[in-house]
């Protein structure tokens, strides 16, 4: 394939197209941009109430202060004030009720952010307040849903449950996250010619973000252009609630006719957009002596706020991975998107497969307590098998299961059962600090559940000198989507990678996009790039064979040349005889997923074009006075099939892992009574440090496992499976105070599994 004088193509280690911009500080973004005299800043007046009717707005006095440049509330909005992804009535600006406490009810544009931010604060409002509904109980309790429920059924579960030998049931929660991308959500909208605006966003999802901004304006599609260049990090924060940003920046700049920039502050961005979604479940399970499971019944309630937004969409993703890697054979799953008086939550990486795999690990290890036997054990009479032990609940077959090879591939690198047995030792003569190791398989589905968003579309041209340009519809949030696409034109016509450029994602160079999102980018857009160059390169080697006289089956390209046989040319030159001969060097590709369908109704169907496996072994310490924990070593096999780019699947395990370990350890968000968050802020909201890595950290790529489904050269999705193996941490946490008792009692302990809560559960397993 590629020769390594290629300093190119797939399969090899090249680092981010912007390793060095980062690192130097000379990346740009959006809030970097060099200003344009008359650039106009945002402050937004938010709702200090989760529940009102806002029965007037008085903006008098916020429009006196000097400088001030428009004062816009829900009625100055020319068009329909509506962003909703998915559903509608999901308005930008409040209105006539406020709906969480941090509601946008108002924004200031003005010559400075100083200058409208103390605008923002004169903005009176006349509230009538209602009664909130804060809590998924509450909101379960007055039935009320931002959507109807999802109900998802395989067998009959409730039969299978009620003849089971045995029979449990629990109640779980796990909380939400926030993104804390370091770039926080920003917009820059500028006015152009007639009613036209170019909006620079910092967005997952340029198109929703241009049609946002269209309907907000009440102006076609064709009249908004949208750029990304790159985000400082989204992780699912800015797949639909960057569209809010752009389009009260695109109001304000069409009120004022000057560019006008919304940079949200880190505490408002905390307040005013959504985060992962927290969730309770009640689960009942049957199953028999070796701890097989009959039949599963999971009733899932999360926490959608003020709005629907993606929540569905994050619910049917939680019941398709409520089976992890385990055959259930009857399984009955319901999900409630509850409707509260609190932000609307949304995508976060993972999308509820996290969330989804928190309740059916418990009852993996409810079921093991309960038995007496070894957690492994359960899971290894459960794991997914030949037929008929293959069919998810949702009818899906798992016909590339590589649980086994990962699960045992992991326990060998890591030495697991040895390990094991050296944590029971420690735990024997350690009173207060107690140790806890456990591992966990995972296997996510990779695709998005909507048929319609699995496509993508490139554009490349190949200008005379030689250099490329690229572009697809793919956004770059760190996570080296760019350096891929690139070894994928640089594989296809096999030229350096220094001569292919990826200019910025734009909605005026590839239209109708999906948002980046669903680990899919790479898949979609690698696929679409690839196709765009291959018709570039089909008409190239038309006239290379002319030229040699040659049939165009003798003509390869290889190392920056084209050959027939010995005699060659340079990619260069056959560029600028194409031109000669004139023959386009543009090209658009376009791509859609093979075999994938889903009926939302039944929520049965195959919505994954294949699944992304990996497992980790988590070993922990607990201080069972403070309830203090520390993970001690981690140990990942991740399965990435062929990986496009093993330096940069590296860093996505890693930093998915931590990420993950934050959720469960200690990131917790906290409302007070009143509604309004209170964790929102790095002073009191604790995502994990450079120091909290775990000491050892052993992270491997599955070897020799192309994946059996056609995607881009054979690899695997990796942006978001990683980040549910550290689902590990939480259980190894578990397993630690669960030593105190000899693991013989099973208690409460959901994730965030922080000091207080650890704590209270040595005091909960150590109670007689
Ligand atoms: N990595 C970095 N550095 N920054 C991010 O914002 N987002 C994650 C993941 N990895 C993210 C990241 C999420 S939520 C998704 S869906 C994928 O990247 C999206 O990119 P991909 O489809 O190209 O993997
Ligand atoms: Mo990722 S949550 O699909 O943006």
């Amino acid at each position: 394939m590629t020769s390594s004088a290629l300093k190119g193509g797939v399969h090899r280690a090249w680092r981010h197209e912007s390793a060095e911009k980062h690192v130097t500080g000379r990346a740009v973004y959006i809030d970097d941009m060099p200003s344009v005299p008359g650039t106009q800043e945002v402050w937004l007046a938010t709702s200090p109430h989760p529940h009102a009717r806002i029965r007037s707005i008085d903006c008098a006095a916020a429009r006196a202060v000097p400088g001030v440049s428009a004062v816009v509330t829900a009625a100055d909005i020319p068009g329909v004030n509506d962003v909703a992804p998915i559903f509608s009535g999901e308005p930008i600006l409040a209105d006539g009720v406020a709906e969480y406490a941090g509601h946008p009810v108002a924004a200031v544009a003005a010559s400075d952010r100083d200058t409208a931010r103390r605008a923002a604060a004169l903005v009176a409002v006349d509230y009538e307040l209602f009664e909130p509904v804060l809590t998924i109980e509450e909101a379960m309790e007055r039935e009320s849903y931002v959507a109807a429920p999802q109900v998802m059924k395989r067998g009959d579960a409730a039969a299978a449950i009620a003849a089971a030998p045995h029979r449990i049931s629990g109640e779980a929660g796990c909380g939400g996250q926030d993104h804390f991308y370091l770039e926080g959500q920003v917009a820059l909208a500028v006015p152009q010619e007639d009613s036209d605006m170019t909006v620079y966003s910092s967005t997952q999802h340029p198109t929703e973000v241009q049609h946002g901004v269209a309907h907000t304006l009440g102006v076609p599609a064709n009249a908004v252009t949208v750029e990304v260049r790159r985000m400082g990090g989204a992780f699912g924060g800015k797949e639909s609630q960057a569209t809010i940003v752009a389009a009260i920046a695109a109001v304000l700049a069409r009120a004022t006719g000057l560019p006008v920039k919304l940079r949200l502050a880190r505490d408002d961005d905390m307040i005013v957009t959504g985060k992962r979604h927290d969730f309770l479940f009640r689960y009942e399970v049957g199953f028999d002596e070796q701890g097989r499971i009959a039949g599963l019944d999971i009733l899932f309630a999360a926490r959608a706020g003020n709005v629907a937004d993606l929540s569905t969409s994050v619910m049917g993703r939680a019941l398709c991975h409520a089976d992890n890697c385990y055959d259930i054979p009857n399984a009955h799953f319901r999900g409630y998107c509850c409707k509260t008086n609190t932000v609307s939550n949304t995508a976060f990486r993972g999308f509820g497969g996290p969330q989804g795999m928190v309740v059916i690990e418990l009852a993996i290890e409810h079921i093991a307590r309960t038995l007496g036997m070894d957690v492994e054990a359960v899971r290894r009479a459960n794991y997914y098998g030949d037929a008929p032990r293959n069919v998810t609940p949702y009818g899906q077959v798992v016909d590339d299961n590589v649980i086994g090879e990962v699960v045992d591939g992991i326990s060998g690198k890591a030495d697991y059962e040895a390990r094991r047995r050296e944590v029971a030792a420690f735990n024997e003569s350690s009173p207060v600090i107690k140790k806890g190791i456990a591992m966990v398989p995972i296997k996510f589905g990779i695709s998005f559940n909507v048929k319609s968003l699995n496509q993508a579309g490139a554009l490349v041209h190949v200008y005379t000198d030689g250099s490329v340009h690229l572009n697809h519809g793919g956004t770059e949030m760190g996570q080296g989507l760019y350096v891929k696409i690139a070894q994928v034109v640089s594989e296809a016509f096999q030229i350096d990678l220094d001569r292919i450029r990826v200019s910025p994602a734009s909605t005026d160079k590839v239209p109708n996009t999906s948002a980046t999102a669903a680990s899919s980018g790479s898949d979609l857009n690698g696929m679409a790039a690839l196709d765009a160059a291959n018709r570039i390169k089909e008409r190239m080697t038309g006239v290379a064979a002319e030229h040699f006289g040659v049939e165009p089956g003798e003509i390869r390209f290889a190392d920056n040349r084209i050959y027939a046989g010995n005699r060659s040319l340079t990619f260069d030159e056959l560029a600028k005889m194409s031109w000669a001969e004139r023959v386009s060097l543009s090209a658009t590709g376009f791509y859609r997923t093979p075999d994938i369908h889903w009926d939302g109704e039944t929520m049965q169907g195959r919505p994954f074009f294949y699944y992304a496996y990996g497992a980790c072994i988590a070993e922990v310490a607990i201080d069972t006075l403070t309830g203090e924990n520390r993970v001690l070593r981690a140990d990942i096999l991740e399965d990435c099939g062929t990986s496009l780019n093993p330096a940069i699947d590296l860093g996505q395990i890693e930093g998915g892992f931590v990420q993950g370990m934050g959720w469960v350890t200690t990131e917790e968000l906290w409302w007070d009574a009143g509604g309004r968050l209170r964790t929102h802020g790095p002073s009191t909201y604790k995502i994990p440090g450079s120091r909290d890595v775990p000491p050892a950290f052993n992270v491997h790529i599955l070897e020799d496992s192309p994946n059996p489904h056609p995607t881009i050269f054979r690899s695997k999705a990796v942006g978001e499976p990683p980040l549910m193996l550290a689902l590990s941490v939480w259980l190894a946490i578990r397993d630690a105070v669960s030593a105190l008792a000899d693991h013989r009692r099973f208690v409460r302990l959901d994730p965030p599994a922080t000091p207080e809560r650890v704590l209270a559960a040595v005091e909960e397993v150590r109670a007689p």
